[in-house]
């Protein structure tokens, strides 16, 4: 029996079902782009532990913070005795994320954990208790994450959910076009967004709107520009604010710091982690003074948030981003790739739409060109056939059918090339089995 085999079945053994997994893949050890699992295969990295690995495996002056900080200071509590890492990274991100002239910053655990405080905050800053999200949004596994996610496979079985969440249909214009132009669309969705305020949920009673400015685990669908200027107006008009979830977009990921900036829109209060620690667990809600002061003391924080060793990780990261230009090195990888699918599209029936935002790429696999027909099982035949070719590689959306690509953006164009051609020549193979 292989090694990667019996640990694999020791896993299934020991850990629940509802841990699910995307295949039985093992990893012992990481570097750049490339795994190697138990049993010493190499793989190719497309999925870069959902969106964490911007920067690679284990860069190197990433790994010397982590050890130099190890042997320094492990852990206090921030609120029992304050230390210089949590203070650097807040003021790092405060630059790197102005939010207005007086930005004010909380570091968390997590992604879920952001999204829980943002929506503290939002509410004690407001007064007020209602909370807008959307269809194919993701935010988290926790209680208010999981109510503002929308996959309800994701949450079978665990409610009843926090209270005072609506849910309105994201502007996904490959999906729900109806033969409009993208303008005409915005309008007709901008427009129904201000009737909720009157139909489902007074603007009055409304916190903040949640949103991804690309959904990720919804299937790398991008909000359109003049979509988010609107909503941002709205929000603006009645006193709403707005929270961009730059969890999986953020740190070069779409080309860019934040995928707010291809926007044009400065968001009310942002939420942050995966790249930010390169693997450790760090996340960061962003906001202006005026919103993040007005908590009471007491309702925000934990144990563990802004532990000095994933802060100096982050501290570290950012600065290395800076050092390789991540963000250059974002839109040079999200090039090759879009470049790549729109070419397979020609190729490949079963495509029905290409799309992204810098690195931020994707395929979505459809039956007789219908964007209403998703083919999830192709996605999954795919995933296992390029996993056993040395490729690693997600999907996501909430039919599971869109191939998305999240490799390290520090990846050599060899590997990248290699790994597309894996991914293209198992889906020739697959689609030209099914035809026959
Ligand atoms: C946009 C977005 N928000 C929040 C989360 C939750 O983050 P975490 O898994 O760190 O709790 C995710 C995770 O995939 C995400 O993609």
């Amino acid at each position: 029996m292989k090694k990667s085999d019996k640990l694999i079945a020791r896993r299934n053994a020991i850990v629940p079902e509802g841990l699910g997994s995307y295949s039985a893949l093992t990893a012992v050890k990481g570097k750049g782009a490339l795994l190697w699992d138990a049993d010493g295969k190499e793989y190719i990295d497309f999925a870069g532990g959902i969106g964490v690995l911007n920067a690679g495996h284990c860069p190197k002056p990433v790994v010397d913070a982590i050890v130099k900080q190890t042997k320094q200071l492990i852990h206090t509590c921030f609120p029992v005795a304050a230390y210089e890492p949590y203070v650097q990274l807040c003021e790092q991100l405060a630059t790197l994320f102005p939010h207005g002239k007086n930005t004010k910053v909380l570091l968390t655990n997590s992604g879920a954990e952001a999204i829980e405080n943002a929506i503290k905050i939002a509410r004690q800053a407001t007064g007020r208790q209602g909370i807008i999200c959307y269809t194919g949004a993701f935010h988290g596994r926790t209680m208010m994450s999981m109510t503002l996610t929308s996959k309800t496979g994701n949450k079978i079985g665990c409610g009843p959910y926090a209270p005072e969440v609506y849910r309105i249909p994201f502007p996904d214009y490959y999906k729900r076009n109806d033969g409009l132009s993208l303008e005409a669309f915005v309008k007709r969705e901008l427009r129904a967004f201000e009737d909720y305020l009157h139909t489902m949920v007074d603007a009055s009673h409304v916190a903040a709107v949640v949103i991804e400015m690309v959904q990720g685990e919804g299937g790398f669908v991008v909000a359109p520009t003049e979509y988010v200027r609107g909503l941002h107006k709205i929000c603006k008009k009645y006193g709403i604010l707005l929270i961009i979830d730059e969890v999986q977009t953020g740190f070069g990921r779409t080309g860019k710091w934040a995928s707010y900036e291809h926007y044009g829109v400065i968001p009310d209060l942002s939420t942050w982690a995966k790249s930010m620690g390169s693997g450790m667990p760090i996340g960061a809600v962003i906001g202006n003074a005026s919103v993040m002061d007005k908590t009471t003391k007491g309702t925000l924080g934990g144990t563990y948030p802004g532990n000095p060793v994933a802060c100096a990780a982050s501290l570290a990261t950012i600065e290395y981003m800076k050092k390789i230009d991540i963000n250059s090195k974002g839109e040079k990888v999200g090039k090759t790739v879009l470049n790549f699918f729109k070419k397979l599209k020609r190729e490949v029936p079963a495509i029905g739409d290409v799309r992204g935002l810098g690195a931020m790429a994707a395929i979505e696999l459809v039956k007789n060109n219908d964007p209403h027909q998703p083919d999830g099982d192709l996605a999954k035949q795919l995933l296992t056939a390029c996993t056993a070719k040395g490729l690693l590689i997600i999907n996501a959306g909430v039919n599971g059918n869109v191939i998305r690509i999240l490799s390290p953006l520090v990846i050599s164009r060899p590997q990248l090339m290699k790994g597309l051609n894996i991914l293209r020549s198992e889906l020739l193979r697959l689609t030209a089995a099914k035809k026959k």
